[in-house]
């Protein structure tokens, strides 16, 4: 098989910023441009070759900015389109690249778009979102179908003033474009898409990339017989007419050689994924699929327990993005963490104090060896952990939690034990955890901003923050500073390599190789909080093996210690 040219965001490792926790450089509690600007020459130390920043769009900020008020202005508090222009050049001036998140599944429902569609059934853009008529059953008035929205409830919304309903498949505020109309399609390519590309971003993250053609709409199956809505992704994702419109939306990010990593939730048939991200069918460069961050969930997110599945399983998730690009012209990304999901040191290790370092580093070595384009988190590269389940509701900000917690308040009428329980859940998962302010010293507020933040600082900032770890050649921030280098100096294997999952059924220790032509690397994990056995499966046995890193300075000779990870060169 020929090898496809390597493109610049293939060997890349991106950074996620989340404007409103990064950085607060004037004092009003919320983080600004000109407060990431400040720090881009530490992120520019991290190794990192890309930032990518959450949206920082002028908003109402229901959903944190995924409701786009107006795609050419900056949400005020954070700075302006003149502060923007600064920071891509000033990321450029560091050699690094930037892309912005695009939200055109929906829009707020502040939006101009969506004013003008709401006036009036005749206005010329009613048909630029998606309204239906009522459905009536025994009289009564219901929504055109049983969809339960992201957040809850149904989702559509009945609009007293031209008396039908509209689809929103996140909150009411954030009503859904309709992409079946080209008028549509062209004003999103404009305003959203070409308005930043001309002033030189490199690329985007391309939110709920894969529901933008809904279907035909009908009722989902009734999955949770308690509730009258129901759970409808295999519905509204990856419809009919998706490749046809991302088809026309890469040609604008072709004339800009622009990247894309879109978002491609309830995706688990890797023909469907591969679909998006094949090289010759030119839609988008990779997808974040969500096989590892929905490990023990079920099809509702906060009805689980904390550390529901088994090692099996997390290997199997792994493995099963690792295996898209194997022998195929796909692409793939390496992910744990975003605004989106918890902290992974507590998800998939631990973050008791003897034990939250080591489990930030394993899972840097583990990262650092899987084939794809590399995403880390703010605050992920000094292993930033979930905030206590001592802290109260009152912390907790984010729609998505809120109404959670109060949908169980209403179905158990408060039963203190039913509550306990989805409030153990929501410190597990809430995407609040990715949220707080980032841990920037052991200033007040944790260094992030003078005044009271937006949200809770972490206690901790006093024992985990970039100011310390910088000095610190044992931190976890260190630790990944060496682990992006050692990715660039062996991108054949690490970023390229193909990966093999050894001593699959192995409930303690994570083992892989990986292989790029006649060089092979071994990869072992330790998932478990006590010392295992290092044991090196017969595949590889009769192998010399020479340790290339270890996340302890001084590995012992014939076992790993808890949550150690360490990666040896094969002989072959
Ligand atoms: C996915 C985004 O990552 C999330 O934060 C947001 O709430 C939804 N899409 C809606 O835009």
């Amino acid at each position: 098989m020929t090898i496809p040219k390597r493109m610049w965001w293939q060997n890349s490792s991106v950074y996620q910023i989340y404007p409103a926790s990064f950085k607060d450089s004037n004092g009003d509690g919320v983080g600004d441009i000109p407060g990431i600007i400040s720090e881009l020459d530490y992120i520019q130390s991290i190794g990192v070759d890309v930032i990518w920043i959450c949206p920082m769009y002028d908003s109402p900020q229901v959903d944190m900015g995924y409701d786009v008020r107006d795609y050419e202005d900056v949400y005020r508090p954070y700075g302006t389109v003149q502060d923007m222009e600064v920071l891509i050049e000033q990321t450029h001036a560091r050699g690094m690249k930037i892309i912005l998140d695009l939200v055109v599944n929906h829009t707020s429902d502040q939006h101009k778009w969506f004013l003008e569609s709401r006036s009036s059934k005749n206005n010329p853009k009613r048909d630029w979102y998606i309204w239906r008529p009522a459905r009536y059953v025994d009289g009564q008035r219901k929504p055109p179908n049983n969809w339960i929205g992201n957040f809850g409830g149904s989702c559509w919304e009945w609009d007293e003033h031209t008396q039908e309903y509209y689809l929103h498949l996140f909150c009411p505020e954030q009503p859904d474009l309709n992409w079946e109309n080209s008028a549509t399609r062209q004003a999103i390519y404009d305003s959203a898409m070409e308005f930043w590309l001309q002033r030189g971003v490199d690329g985007f993250r391309v939110d709920t990339v894969n529901m933008y053609s809904k279907g035909d709409m009908v009722d989902a199956p009734i999955t949770d017989p308690k509730s009258e809505w129901q759970f409808a992704g295999f519905q509204y994702c990856n419809g009919p007419r998706m490749h046809e419109f991302l088809s026309e939306m890469n040609q604008v990010l072709q004339k800009y050689d622009a990247m894309t990593v879109g978002e491609c939730p309830h995706t688990p048939d890797m023909a469907k994924v591969l679909k998006y991200v094949s090289r010759k069918e030119k839609q988008l460069n990779m997808v974040f699929q969500f096989d590892v961050v929905d490990i023990g969930q079920g099809p509702y997110k906060f009805q689980t327990t904390p550390f529901n599945w088994g090692l099996p399983q997390f290997k199997h998730a792994i493995e099963t993005t690792q295996n898209l690009i194997r022998g195929n012209d796909g692409w793939t990304t390496v992910f744990l963490e975003n605004h989106d999901q918890s902290r992974s040191v507590s998800r998939f290790t631990s973050d008791a104090p003897q034990h939250r370092v080591a489990g930030g580093k394993l899972l840097s070595l583990m990262m650092s060896a899987l084939s794809g384009t590399m995403f880390i988190y703010q605050g992920q590269e000094l292993g930033m952990v979930n905030f206590p389940m001592e802290w109260s509701m009152d912390e907790y900000k984010d729609v998505d939690s809120s109404n959670y917690y109060k949908m169980v308040a209403d179905r158990s009428h408060n039963d203190p034990k039913e509550m306990h329980v989805a409030k153990t859940s929501l410190q597990h998962l809430a995407r609040d955890h990715a949220r707080v302010p980032m841990s920037w010293s052991d200033a007040p507020n944790a260094g992030f901003s003078a005044a009271k933040p937006w949200m809770r600082a972490l206690d901790d900032a006093a024992i985990c923050n970039a100011k310390q770890q910088q000095s610190d050649k044992s931190s976890v921030l260190s630790f990944w500073k060496r682990m992006l280098q050692l990715r660039k100096q062996y991108s054949d294997l690490f970023v390229f390599g193909e990966f093999d999952l050894l001593d699959k059924s192995n409930l303690e220790v994570f083992t892989f190789t990986k292989t790029w032509q006649n060089k092979k690397a071994l990869v072992v994990l330790n998932f478990t909080a006590e010392e295992q056995k290092l044991v090196y499966p017969t595949e590889v046995r009769s192998q010399k093996s020479e340790l290339l890193v270890s996340t302890l300075d001084t590995p012992a000779s014939d076992k790993l210690a808890a949550y150690e990870g360490r990666i040896f060169m094969l002989e072959s």
